[in-house]
This record gives C-alpha cells, sequence and structure tokens, in this order.
C-alpha cells in the first residue's frame, strides 16, 4: 500500500530507487547534488528511448546524419558559441547579484604553459556545427539536411531540483537542421509536427504537453524564434523539450573565430551562403521524468481482483524496461519450471533475429513468490505482459498471457504468442 502522505513525485523518486530504476549519485558516500545514477532498468528505459529517437529523427530519414562529438571541445568553441560570456545565472552573494557561468570547468593536459582550460559541453549542439563542413564534404548533402547526436551534457546549476528535472549532468537528443534562409518557416513547421509524433510515439499523454511561444526577452542569445513544450509535471508546468530558430548565428560566430569558410555552395540555385538552423533539442531524463509520473497509477479497487491498492506504470510496451515476463506457477515443480525456460528461450531467441518487428525486447523469468505478487512487482515497473506457465501447459501447450493495465487473461497456444505480442 504506498504511503498516502507522499506526493506523487516523492512516490515515484522511491518507486525508481527500490526498483533499480534511477538511484541517487555516489549515494554511499552522501550522494551528489544534481548527479543521478541510472540502475539496470533506468538503463533499459534510457535505451528504449534512445533507439527510438535515434530512428525517429535520424535512420528513419533520409535527410538526417548522426553524429557523436567529444564531450571536452577546443574552448575556442565556447567563446565563439557565446556561451563563454554568455551561458550565465543570476546568483546572488551577499547582498549582491553577479553573474555566474554554469559551465564546468576542466584542465585539458598536465599543468604548465601545455594546460589549457576547456569546458565540458553544456549542449551538444557545438559539435554538430563544428562538424558541419566535415559533413558537407564527406556526404556533399542537398539542403535541407540534419546532423542528430546524442549525448552527456553538463551545467553547473545553482540549484538542481525536482529529482531529474534539473540536473548536473544528464543527456541531450538534438537536431541542427540546416536550411535554405527563405525556407525556415516551413522547415520550422514541420520539426514542430516530428516533435508531436515523437511525443505520441513515446506514449506521452499529449494533454499534459503545451506549447510556449517564447518571448523575444526570455530566448537564448542565439535563437530569432523558440517554442517550448511543456510539460504538467507533479511540481508545475516546466520545459521538457525546445524548438528553436538558430538562425545562421552559430555558423557565422564559428565562421568567424576559426577563419575556415562554413559556407555551403547550393548547387540548385548557384548561391553560396551560410544555411541557416532549425534545432529540435530535446532532454532525456525530462522525458522519463514525465513519462514515469504520468504513467504512474494506483487502481483502487484492482483490476483483476485483490483488495490490495495495486500500482502500476501505464508505459506502452515499446519504452517499457521490460516487456514479457515469463512465470513458472510454481517454483518446487520442475516440470513446469523447464517448460517456462524452454518458453522463455523460444521468445527470447526470435526476438534477437527479428529485429524492430517484434518488440519483446526484454525479457525476464521470475519464479520468486506467490504468482500474485510476480504480477504487483511486474506491474510496478510497468511490464505490459506477463506470461504463465501451469498445469495445462504440459498437456496442451497453451499459456495465460496477462495484460498489466486490465489485470485481464488469456489462454492462447505457444505458437501464437510471437504474433499476439508483437
Ligand atoms: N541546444 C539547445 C539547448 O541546449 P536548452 O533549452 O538549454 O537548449 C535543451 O536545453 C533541453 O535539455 C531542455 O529542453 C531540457 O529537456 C534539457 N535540459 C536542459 N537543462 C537541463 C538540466 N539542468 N537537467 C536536465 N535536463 C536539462
Amino acid at each position: 500500500m504506498p504511503d498516502q502522505s507522499l506526493t506523487v513525485l516523492e512516490k515515484v523518486v522511491a518507486l525508481a530507487k527500490r526498483r533499480g530504476l534511477i538511484y541517487q549519485g555516489s549515494e554511499i558516500y552522501g550522494g551528489l547534488a544534481g548527479t543521478w545514477d541510472y540502475g539496470p532498468l533506468g538503463v533499459a528505459l534510457k535505451n528504449n528511448l534512445k533507439n527510438l529517437w535515434w530512428r525517429h529523427f535520424v535512420t528513419g530519414r533520409e535527410d538526417m546524419y548522426g553524429l557523436d562529438a567529444a564531450i571536452i571541445m577546443n574552448p575556442k568553441t565556447w567563446e565563439a558559441s557565446g556561451h563563454a560570456a554568455g551561458f550565465a545565472d543570476p546568483l546572488t552573494v551577499d547582498g549582491k547579484t553577479e553573474k555566474f557561468n554554469t559551465m564546468f570547468k576542466t584542465q585539458v593536459g598536465a599543468t604548465g604553459d601545455e594546460a589549457l582550460t576547456s569546458y565540458l559541453r553544456p549542449e551538444t549542439a557545438q559539435g554538430m556545427f563544428v562538424n558541419f563542413k566535415n559533413v558537407v564534404d564527406s556526404f556533399h548533402p542537398k539542403l535541407p539536411f540534419g546532423l542528430g547526436q546524442i549525448g552527456k551534457a553538463f551545467r553547473n546549476e545553482i540549484a538542481p531540483r525536482d529529482f531529474v528535472f534539473r540536473s548536473r549532468e544528464f543527456e541531450q537528443l538534438e537536431v541542427e537542421y540546416f536550411v535554405r534562409p527563405t525556407d525556415w518557416e516551413k522547415q520550422f513547421e514541420e520539426w514542430r509536427q516530428v516533435m508531436w509524433q515523437w511525443i505520441e510515439l513515446i506514449g506521452l499523454p499529449k494533454d499534459l504537453v503545451h506549447e510556449l511561444e517564447v518571448p523575444e526577452t526570455d530566448r537564448a542569445h542565439y535563437s530569432k524564434r523558440t517554442i517550448d513544450f511543456e510539460f504538467d509535471y507533479p511540481f508545475g508546468r516546466k520545459e521538457l523539450y525546445g524548438l528553436a530558430y538558430r538562425g545562421d548565428y552559430d555558423l557565422a560566430q564559428h565562421q568567424a573565430a576559426s577563419k575556415v569558410d562554413l559556407t555551403y555552395f547550393d548547387e540548385e540555385t548557384k548561391e553560396r551562403f551560410l544555411p541557416h538552423v532549425i534545432e529540435p533539442s530535446l532532454g532525456l531524463d525530462r522525458t522519463i521524468l514525465a513519462l514515469l509520473t504520468s504513467a504512474y497509477t494506483e487502481d483502487d479497487p484492482p483490476a483483476g481482483g485483490g483488495d490490495e491498492v495495486r500500482v502500476y506504470l501505464k508505459l506502452k510496451p515499446e519504452v517499457a524496461p521490460i516487456t514479457v515476463a515469463v512465470f513458472p506457477l510454481l517454483k518446487n515443480k520442475p516440470d513446469l519450471v523447464a517448460k517456462a525456460r524452454e518458453i522463455f528461450s523460444f521468445l527470447k531467441v526470435p526476438t534477437l533475429r527479428s529485429g524492430p518487428r517484434l518488440y519483446v525486447g526484454t525479457i525476464s523469468f521470475d519464479d520468486n513468490g506467490n504468482i500474485g505478487k510476480r504480477y504487483r512487482r511486474q506491474d510496478e515497473i510497468g511490464t505490459p505482459y506477463c506470461v504463465t506457465i501451469d498445469f495445462q501447459t504440459l498437456e496442451d501447450g497453451t499459456v495465460t498471457l496477462r495484460h498489466r493495465d486490465t489485470g485481464e487473461q488469456e489462454r492462447l497456444a505457444v505458437s501464437a504468442l510471437i504474433d499476439r505480442l508483437s
């Protein structure tokens, strides 16, 4: 029974720790503010989202190129991008406000004249701008085209808070999409739709997501237009994602600072110019928090029977850390356990072979405790399907398939399972 004095966020934080989704960073040393460690199930959730993003934003399109740039970049990058001078939050000390730059400083190389002070990147975006010319030279892409990257970003936030919402180390999924200057409004609209498709794809409730047209005074230094996608978190409506029109700000700055020609020759118009940029920028940790807080459900009275409140995560099968759990009804019956193991392997092998068509991505085997408890354990981590092997299975080769949200059970042949689950 969940402690009803807790808020939804507190319940989710407790569940995430107990079930191995997200732990406090460096916990045995008392933690480190603004850092979080993803446990085995958290990694599975993250990987599912990263794979879906990569397919939806990069490999599923002909106009996108993937990238994995270094986290530590030449510090000139951050001078040119404007971050060295402008990436700062107001900090009040002894009644006086100073600007505090939130980039993490680090030293590259040994001490002495050779040492170079650089920064951990505060956004993955700059890795894509500095590689713009490389990709153009290697692939000769036609405009419009884009670069996509998933990676860590670091910000020395003055006040990290709200679980993984505002942390000092987090993961971004970003696209820098290069367009003809006259084309930006059309492309901005198209990416806006791609972002809504993504929200639907991963199962975020659309009515909890709201667009905010960011006024000029609140926009980042590089942006000529920004729409924030805000989410109704338990602690209020806050930024989930951003969609920005960066103009030619970044390429122009890097061209001026590096003295390398970053212009693009457009074969179609025979013109040479700096492309403009549309940037859909997504935070992975904020996605996970939005998913966990909106998926957290208390079922009272529980569907499928029983009188204890049932807690489950209403996650889409494509996203859930575990897709199918396989149980022998009883642990002490070798015949049942052997049959369950056989079915477990049967489900697992085709998964590895048939790729993205089938979402039996992560399968778990559990023979611990009574069957009701096992269902509860899987419900709590959002496993959409449980397959139980009982005495009837030994006779006629059928199993019970239980559905998480309704608690409903159906009887079907093992051979029909793959089709039913895909
Ligand atoms: N390249 C553009 C850029 O970095 P941003 O709005 O500063 O824009 C993009 O960050 C996204 O990164 C945000 O919408 C959010 O999802 C995520 N994000 C930013 N700061 C974060 C933090 N301290 N903790 C967790 N996620 C963060």
